[in-house]
């Protein structure tokens, strides 16, 4: 039975991820730092191993690698989806919430890579790193998320770089905007309505959406593909200046 790890598992992305992963046979570590939350949520799923980690910590990313191998015997997948999310302006953001973004969004992936990718190597496996599309594209109050999400596709080519000739594939998907906890806490409603506008699809995605080329990427259907990031955003990415005005203008009268 195949087997993925999956941080930030418990809600949101990672936990849409989790139920397609199971729903296509594999099993699943769950792993999450928000440990109430992880434990309600994985003691009422089969073939789910709930792990306690904080992925910016070095020591307890080894004790996951460790607890997971132990619990469910190989690695064929790593799904770096923990993430945080800070909307604040690039000249009051604080250094202490700078590192703070960083530690996860970035170190985090560094380091569960770091540690996962011995296992991954046994069994040819893929990585999944979940960047933004705050990633791709500037914008306000971005300082810290953006430049980590930045950093997140970029890491993704370096590893893609150095880990294939182990048989490792890594790819990154950039998701637009859902509707989860995170994108709920800093999107106010101008943000919403300003998402709406930049969207060709003129909507937010559901995290089931992104969770499908999150699984599509880290199967076999996806052997030849390494290095890529794919945005899933509606189209957002793909498009500049005028999309609103154009909408209005082809408005049926
Ligand atoms: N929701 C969106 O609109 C959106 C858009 C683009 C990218 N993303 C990215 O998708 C990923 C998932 O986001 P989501 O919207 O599902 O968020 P969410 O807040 O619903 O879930 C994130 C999960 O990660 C966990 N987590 C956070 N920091 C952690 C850490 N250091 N160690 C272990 N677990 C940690 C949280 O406890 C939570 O369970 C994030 O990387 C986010 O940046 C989300």
């Amino acid at each position: 039975m195949k087997t993925a790890i999956v941080t930030g598992g418990c809600r949101g992305i990672g936990l849409a991820a989790t139920e397609i992963f199971l729903e296509q046979g594999w099993r699943v570590a769950m792993v999450d730092r928000d440990t109430r939350e992880l434990h309600r949520v994985a003691d009422g799923m089969e073939n789910v191993l709930a792990v306690e980690a904080d992925v910016s910590d070095p020591d307890q990313v080894e004790r996951m690698v460790a607890e997971t191998v132990a619990g469910l015997g190989r690695i064929d997948a790593l799904v770096n989806n923990a993430g945080v999310a800070l909307f604040s302006h690039a000249g009051r953001t604080s250094f202490e919430e700078w590192r703070e973004v960083m530690a996860t969004n970035l170190d985090g992936v560094f380091l569960c890579t770091q540690a996962t990718a011995p296992e991954l190597a046994k069994t040819g496996g893929a990585i999944v790193n979940i960047a933004s599309i705050s990633g791709l594209r500037a914008s306000t109050l971005r300082v810290a998320y953006g430049t980590s999400k930045a950093a997140v596709i970029h890491l993704t080519k370096q590893f893609a770089a150095e880990l294939g000739e182990q048989g490792i594939r890594v790819n990154c998907v950039a998701p637009g905007p859902v509707r989860t906890k995170l994108a709920m806490a800093v999107h106010a409603p101008e943000i919403i309505s300003a998402y709406y506008d930049a969207i060709p699809l003129n909507r937010y995605g559901e995290a089931r959406e992104i969770a499908e080329a999150i699984v599509f990427l880290c199967s076999d259907k996806a052997s030849f593909v390494s290095g890529q990031t794919l945005a899933v955003d509606g189209g957002f990415d793909a498009t500049g200046v005028g999309l609103p005005a154009l909408r209005r203008e082809n408005e049926p009268a």
